[in-house]
């Protein structure tokens, strides 16, 4: 079909009108057009029913205790894996970072107090940790996306790559999705240009293999792919690699107690008997204040993205497709008289992947619980809960100086 008439067909005659546009733009804007996945744009008819959900009920997992005890253990085989060069880390550094008001990767945020410190130093130096113990380095496969992509290189060229050796390094881009008003029309952000934004956390492994950068590590055996925001990350972590290869499991997911109830994190837990995520907003009020024979919360293990995933099972589920959620969010956007509109409440949809879908596609996972205080620091807002200042708090409480 040719595309105008494909266009109408999905009632976007709107986005025909290329009046002043020069032919460059236009071939460019019509590419983009042809690459459109119609299916996933049609999602928005009936969004609530993507997140249809299986019977929940609660998982058991790896507790600090039972880990403290066989550390030592975990630790050797873990350790083996990171020298034989079986684990790689992907950090996922394409979101944008919009919550701290900075137009910039989210990584750039300076955190420091008495000198700078960007988030993606204290990363580093987290994983160095790791080379400086196993006496190896970790691949490290960067994620970024179309809007943060060349900005992001920049930097870690100009900071040369904090120290760590380069020739581990890897920068790939993930896809973009379009977006679409309340009524279904893609929206414009410029004439001759759809309002594209990053397609969530989800498609990692797909524009990670896409990069073809897995070939380049032959050995590699699994992937730790976790969030740029927790500043307390620890990356290849050889305990949880270790614990994870010993489980037999082809996944591990970090996790912390929940805080509270309604903290805002992804619950682990078993739908019709297998593991999977509950993103925060999904989780009803009964199943966040349900509580177990121990009076503790019955889904009390909140997942702080980082997930140890088995290589060999991601390339079998490549395939697959995994859910598309459709969320109501504020698009800047042109309206039909050309002028520029940012809007002050929702006013359509993007369609995103989440990493979290996966946990459920691995088919086994290991909830491996990691001390709080210790690990998780997560900067999403500029002040209070999650932000720039708890996160300051805790580096500081774990030694580092600010
Ligand atoms: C995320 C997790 C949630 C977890 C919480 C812990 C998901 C979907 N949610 O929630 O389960 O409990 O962290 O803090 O994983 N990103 C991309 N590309 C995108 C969108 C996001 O690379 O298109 C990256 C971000 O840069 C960030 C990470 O994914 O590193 C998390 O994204 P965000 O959307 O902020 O998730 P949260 O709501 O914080």
């Amino acid at each position: 079909m040719k595309l105008e008439e494909t266009l109408k067909a999905h009632g976007q005659e709107h986005l025909l009108d290329t009046a002043g546009l020069g032919e460059e733009e236009k071939r460019a804007y019509f590419d983009r057009l042809a690459a459109i996945d119609w299916d996933v744009v049609e999602l928005w008819k009936n969004p609530e029913d993507l997140s249809g959900k299986g019977n929940i009920t609660p998982i058991e997992g790896l507790s600090v205790r039972e880990i403290e005890k066989k550390k030592e253990h975990f630790r050797t085989i873990g350790a083996k894996a990171i020298r034989e060069g079986k684990v790689g880390a992907v950090l996922l550094a394409g979101g944008q970072g919009t919550r701290l008001g900075s137009s910039s990767p989210k990584g750039m945020y300076d955190i420091g107090i008495t000198r700078p410190l960007c988030i993606f130093e204290q990363l580093i130096s987290n994983l160095f940790d790791v080379v400086h113990a196993c006496g190896a380095f970790v691949p490290l496969f960067i994620m970024t996306s179309e809007k943060n992509d060349a900005e992001t290189r920049a930097f870690f060229e100009e900071k040369k790559y904090f120290g760590y050796d380069k020739s581990y390094v890897r920068f790939f881009v993930q896809d973009m999705a379009p977006s679409v008003d309340f009524e279904g029309k893609l929206l414009l952000e410029e004439k001759g240009r759809l309002a594209l934004s990053p397609n969530g956390n989800g498609g990692w492994y797909s524009s990670l293999r896409r990069a073809g950068i897995e070939k380049e590590f032959p050995a590699l055996e699994w992937i730790n792919v976790f969030a740029v925001d927790n500043v307390l990350q620890r990356i290849a972590d050889p305990v949880f690699v270790g614990a994870t290869i010993e489980s037999g499991k082809l996944c591990g997911a970090k996790v912390v107690r929940k805080a509270e109830p309604r903290e805002k994190v992804g619950v682990l837990c078993l739908e019709d008997g297998m593991p999977s995520v509950i993103e925060y907003y999904e989780l009803t009020d009964e199943m966040a204040n349900a509580r177990g024979a121990d009076g503790y919360l019955a889904y009390s293990f909140g997942v702080i993205l980082n997930y140890l995933f088995n290589l060999k099972r991601l390339r079998e589920i490549a395939e697959e497709r995994i859910p598309v959620h459709v969320v109501k969010k504020k698009i800047p956007y042109i309206n039909e008289k050309g002028e520029h509109i940012a809007p002050e409440k929702e006013n359509g949809y993007k369609f995103e992947t989440l990493v979290v879908d996966m946990v459920r596609l691995m088919g086994s996972c290991l909830p491996f619980e990691v001390v709080r205080e210790h690990e998780f620091a997560p900067i999403k807002n500029k002040t209070g809960v999650d932000s720039v200042e708890s996160a300051r708090a805790l580096l500081e409480k774990n030694g580092v100086k600010l």
